[in-house]
């Protein structure tokens, strides 16, 4: 009998036979509901719970999965990538193998420059296949949303045509895009000694014109000895927000200028890197309510030793992404399974708080903590289900992929 309150009438989907992993607010740990079921509603989650207090459904209008006793945690989110470029730097490895840092080779005309030279060397579709083979990569471990920075064009077209090639991706793959204008990565060789003059570009012309085309969903810039300096950065953010959109910043990767400190007076949504961070910037960044980006890729990869402060992270309870910064110098990972475990050898997170950061705290660090990032009723039905025991194996073995099916706003796509 078929009751008027019946309240599974909308539903589309339910997973029945899965163990959750919700990374929801406001509980313990992973957030564990074993033995459970999730119901899914017009590509959101409906009702998830234990399957024994399942409401009556109407059968014959529910698709269920029987998932084996897999568990279902969120749709990964990488928050902080750089996935549109041209060429490589395969050549700048081989310095550095002999001997140069990434400093000196920055310096010495290599490093950002160098890929800015081929991005603007690259079609929009040389762009577009190249970055989606990176995407698929990211996609095909379980990630339904991603962040993806310009910063490789340093001028209005190529760094328009960045952003629109950005955009392209979204509308290929079933994995939400959220693209942030980096126009101010690196100082392009035409204003060598004039980065006033640049700032003047990124905030007079650039920043303008993405905004009027709907380009980006933030602002992110590069605060470094070898970027731009406090004040150069505050202009930006100035200008960033007159414009109404959001800020965040690489910041405290190779010393510490006071760039978080100086986001967190912009609100802005995260401080990336932050290995050089000191207690004054965290405090500020907790006052803010800004998360944390921890990228141990390219910790990993440019060997450093500095690591972030994670005790005074936790102590002053600002939470922590990770991200792969997926980028041809710092980086060049397109792995955000193998971050999990690099955050958790390389900076002693636990695996919640790793798995975390590439869940809840990530779409946090997008703007996005009300809608991605956790299972929980109301929320995007972008799930991802793993041949897993226990969620720790997610941070525990790298270079086997434990994913079985991945769902992005209720339809599975892998
Ligand atoms: O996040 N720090 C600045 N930007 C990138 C590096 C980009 C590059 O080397 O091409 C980063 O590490
Ligand atoms: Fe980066």
């Amino acid at each position: 009998m078929t009751s008027p309150l019946f309240s599974s009438v909308n539903w589309q989907t339910l997973f029945v036979n899965v163990n959750l992993a919700t990374m929801s607010e406001g509980s313990a740990g992973y957030g564990v509901v074993e033995n459970a079921a999730l119901a899914v509603s017009d590509g959101k989650i409906a009702w998830l719970g234990k399957a024994t207090d399942l409401p009556p459904y109407d059968k014959d209008s529910v698709a269920v999965i029987d998932g084996d006793n897999q568990w279902l945690t969120p749709g990964l989110v990488d928050c902080h990538t750089h996935l549109v470029y041209g060429g490589d730097r395969a050549n700048e490895f081989e310095m550095r193998l002999e001997g140069k840092s990434y400093e000196e080779i920055a310096n010495a005309g290599g490093g950002i420059v160098s890929t800015v030279s081929a991005t603007r060397k690259a079609s929009e579709q040389s762009l577009f296949e190249t970055a989606l083979k990176r995407l698929t990569a990211l996609h095909q471990q379980g990630v339904t949303t991603v962040e993806i920075k310009s910063g490789y064009g340093l001028d209005v077209d190529n760094e328009i045509k960045m952003l629109k090639v950005a955009g392209m991706l979204g509308k290929t793959l079933p994995v939400t895009i959220k693209r942030t204008f980096l126009g101010a990565h690196a100082l392009p060789l035409e204003y060598k000694d004039k980065p006033d003059e640049y700032i003047d570009l990124v905030c007079n012309e650039m920043l303008p014109k993405v905004a009027q085309e709907q380009l980006a969903d933030a602002v992110d810039i590069f605060c470094e000895g070898i970027g731009f300096n406090l004040a150069q950065t505050e202009r930006v953010f100035m200008c960033a927000q007159a414009l109404g959109l959001p800020v965040k910043i690489h910041a405290e990767q190779l010393s510490n200028l006071g760039g978080s400190e100086l986001a967190a007076k912009y609100n802005a949504l995260s401080s990336d890197h932050i290995e050089f961070i000191d207690e004054v910037g965290i405090s500020a960044m907790k006052q803010a309510d800004m998360t944390a980006v921890l990228l141990p890729g390219a910790f990993y990869f440019l060997r450093e030793t500095q690591l972030p402060p994670v005790d005074l992270l936790r102590q002053h309870q600002v939470p922590m992404a990770i991200a792969t910064d997926a980028n041809p110098g710092s980086s060049p990972i397109n792995n955000l399974q193998l971050m999990l475990n690099m955050a958790c050898t390389f900076f002693r997170l636990t695996p919640v708080e790793a798995l975390a950061g590439v869940t809840c705290h990530g779409a946090k660090a997008l703007g996005l903590s009300s809608a991605k990032g956790q299972l929980a009723v109301g929320f995007d039905a972008d799930i991802a289900c793993w041949d897993i025991k226990q969620p720790a194996e997610l941070c525990y073995q790298f270079g086997v992929n434990p994913l079985v099916t991945l769902f992005k706003a209720g339809k599975r796509v892998l």
